[in-house]
C-alpha cells in the first residue's frame, strides 16, 4: 500500500524496471465525492482530471501502453442516472480532451463493447481513434462496456467459427490462436496493474492478459492518485522480481523470462 506523501526517487531506474504497459482500475470516485457531499458525477469528474496527470507522468517515466478500466460490462447495473452521468462524461471528454492528446502525441483506443453506446458515443469514439491513429509518444487504451470473460468469450466466438468453416483445425489452437483474437493482440501484456480505492480484486478487467502481471493495490480513493503516487507504484515495481515460473536462482543467473506457450 502506498503512503502519499513519500517522496520517490525513480532516477536511478533502467528501462527494464520501468513497467511498459499499466493497466489501472480507477476505483473510489464515489467515496472522494461523499467525502465532501458533492453527487458521484463530481466525483467520477475529478477522476478525469486526474487521468491527466497520471497519463502525464506515464509519458515522462517513459511508460508506453496505459489502459484504464473507465466502464465494465458490470457498470450498466449502477442506477440509471449514475450511467447516462458517465456516458455524458465520456462524450464531453473525448469532445474537449481528443485534440490537447493528439497534440501530446497520445494515441487513443478502446476495447469492449461498443455497440451498446448511443450513436453519438460511438462516433466520438471512431473519430478520436481515428485523429490519433498515428500518435507514437504513447497508448491510452480505454475499456468501456468491457470484462475479461466477454473478451475470452468473443475471442472463442471467432476461433469457433473459423474451425466450423474449415479454416483452423482443433490441433492447430494454442495460447497464440486466443491471443490473436483478444482485445489487444499487438500490444504488451501489462507489466503492471494499479487498482485504486482500496478493494483488492481485479473485478472482470482483463483476466487472459494480466496472468503475469505484477499486481499493486493502493487504498488512495482515484482523484487523489496523483503523480507522486504512481511513482511509488512504479518503484514497488522495480522491486519486484518477474519469474515466469522459474527460480530465484534461475533468474539470478541472467535467464531472461518471455512467457513460455
Ligand atoms: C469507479 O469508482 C469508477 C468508475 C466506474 C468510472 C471511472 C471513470 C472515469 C474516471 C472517467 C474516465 C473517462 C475517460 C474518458 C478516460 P466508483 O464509482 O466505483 O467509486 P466508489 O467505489 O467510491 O463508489
Amino acid at each position: 500500500m502506498d503512503q502519499k506523501n513519500d517522496k520517490v526517487d525513480l532516477e536511478c531506474l533502467g528501462n527494464d524496471e520501468i513497467p511498459r504497459h499499466i493497466a489501472i482500475v480507477m476505483d473510489g470516485n464515489g467515496r472522494w465525492a461523499k467525502k465532501r457531499f458533492l453527487s458521484r458525477t463530481l466525483g467520477h469528474q475529478a477522476g478525469v482530471r486526474m487521468v491527466h496527470k497520471v497519463l502525464e507522468r506515464c509519458g515522462q517515466r517513459g511508460v508506453e501502453v496505459v489502459t484504464l478500466f473507465a466502464f465494465s460490462s458490470e457498470n450498466w447495473h449502477r442506477p440509471q442516472e449514475e450511467v447516462s452521468a458517465l456516458m455524458s462524461l465520456f462524450v464531453s471528454t473525448l469532445e474537449q480532451q481528443t485534440e490537447a492528446l493528439h497534440e501530446k502525441g497520445v494515441r487513443l483506443r478502446f476495447i469492449g463493447d461498443r455497440s451498446a453506446f448511443n450513436r453519438k458515443l460511438q462516433s466520438e469514439i471512431v473519430a478520436s481513434e481515428q485523429k490519433t491513429r498515428d500518435n507514437t509518444h504513447l497508448t491510452l487504451v480505454i475499456a468501456v462496456n468491457y470484462g475479461g470473460r466477454w473478451d475470452i468469450l468473443e475471442a472463442t466466438r471467432m476461433i469457433a467459427r473459423k474451425v466450423e468453416q474449415g479454416k483452423l483445425s482443433v490441433a492447430d489452437l494454442s495460447q497464440e490462436t486466443i491471443e490473436n483474437q483478444l482485445a489487444f493482440p499487438d500490444l504488451p501484456e501489462p507489466d503492471l496493474f494499479i487498482r485504486t480505492g482500496g478493494e483488492v480484486r481485479i473485478s472482470n478487467f482483463l483476466l487472459w492478459q494480466l496472468a503475469y502481471t505484477e499486481l499493486y493495490f493502493s487504498d488512495t480513493l482515484w482523484p487523489d492518485f496523483d503523480g507522486n503516487c504512481l511513482d511509488l507504484a512504479i518503484e514497488a515495481y522495480a522491486g519486484r522480481q518477474r519469474r515466469y515460473g522459474r527460480t530465484s536462482v534461475q533468474i539470478a543467473a541472467g535467464a531472461k523470462v518471455p512467457v513460455a506457450l
